[in-house]
């Protein structure tokens, strides 16, 4: 997929985001797939191991080699997830969500700080989808981004499709949840598709195309919080790249729409729509052990 993506150089593909993780330490092939899109590409960084909701202190070597990623791909800001994924010597490799508690916040926003230092840029975090509720009221997960957000002065990744996929298995408004998240805020958002299981249960796999509804709240959050760039995720099952490209534009006709409808705000970037080509193609098998 990757060398069919960079003979292309696909115009209707905005920019590319990586894991660090799956470049730290490692040269040959990868580095010289990344080092040919940022010719054609900006790079958006999104990392997988450094969940915001964690207890154990930072790995500051690991810290200060992505510093150095970052700084190689001139990467903007760089995002994780609000969760934790481990304790102690234990791994898990999933994102777990965390309590929407006062000591959470806290937590995150002494980890997020910790990391913008360490990165020297903005730092963002992301929302999860999750499967045990958290709370009675399902909301109150996006009081708890706000919350976190404002103890750390920092950015939100909004993921779209995991704000819809909680919708559906918890049975809120997702628009209700979107219009809790301050627009100032939003750096960046996700789009993706799920499973739906026989119970109806919905699983955020990226590993089918993004749905209608997802398309939908997606034009909804553009309308109510401006441009953005928006990335199409998809780690498994992952089409042709011609599927893929129909999708992107697909998303680029809904962006379209939803930003020349009267949105006033500047967006951050002059990026609209992307593919995770150069993730998916690169890095599927670390990022699809992650559910997100
Ligand atoms: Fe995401």
């Amino acid at each position: 997929m990757a060398r069919e993506f960079l003979a292309r150089i696909p115009d209707e593909v905005a920019f590319v985001e990586v894991h660090p993780e799956n470049y730290v330490g490692r040269g040959g092939l990868y580095r010289r797939n990344l080092d040919r899109a940022r010719d054609r590409y900006p790079v958006l960084t999104h990392g997988l191991t450094l969940g915001f909701g964690s207890t154990e202190p930072f790995d500051r070597a690991f810290l200060a080699d992505v510093r150095a990623f970052l700084d190689s791909v001139n990467a903007p800001w760089h995002s994780d997830h609000l969760c934790f994924g481990g304790a102690g010597d234990a791994f898990v490799h999933d994102l777990l969500p965390i309590p929407f508690t006062d000591e959470s916040v806290k937590t995150a926003a002494r980890r997020i700080t910790e990391m913008r230092d360490a990165l020297d840029r903005p730092v963002a975090f992301e929302n999860l989808s999750y499967y045990v509720p958290l709370a009675k009221d399902p909301l109150d997960e996006a009081r708890f981004c706000v919350e976190v957000a404002e103890h750390a002065d920092c950015a939100i990744m909004l993921d779209v499709n995991n704000v819809f996929v909680n919708s559906r298995n918890f049975g809120f408004d997702p628009r209700k949840w979107i219009d809790l998240v301050p627009a100032h805020r939003v750096v960046q958002m996700h789009v993706a598709g799920h499973l739906v299981r026989p119970d109806g249960l919905r699983i955020d796999t990226h590993g089918e195309p993004v749905p209608d509804g997802v398309y939908e709240l997606l034009d909804y959050t553009l309308r109510k919080l401006g441009p953005r760039p928006v990335l199409l995720e998809r780690d498994n099952d992952i089409p042709s790249l011609d599927e893929l490209l129909a999708e992107v534009r697909r998303l680029n006709e809904v962006y379209a729409a939803a930003t020349s409808a009267g949105v006033s705000s500047v967006p951050s970037t002059t990026t609209t729509t992307s593919t995770s080509t150069t993730t998916t193609a690169s890095t599927s098998s670390s990022h699809a052990e992650v559910a997100k």
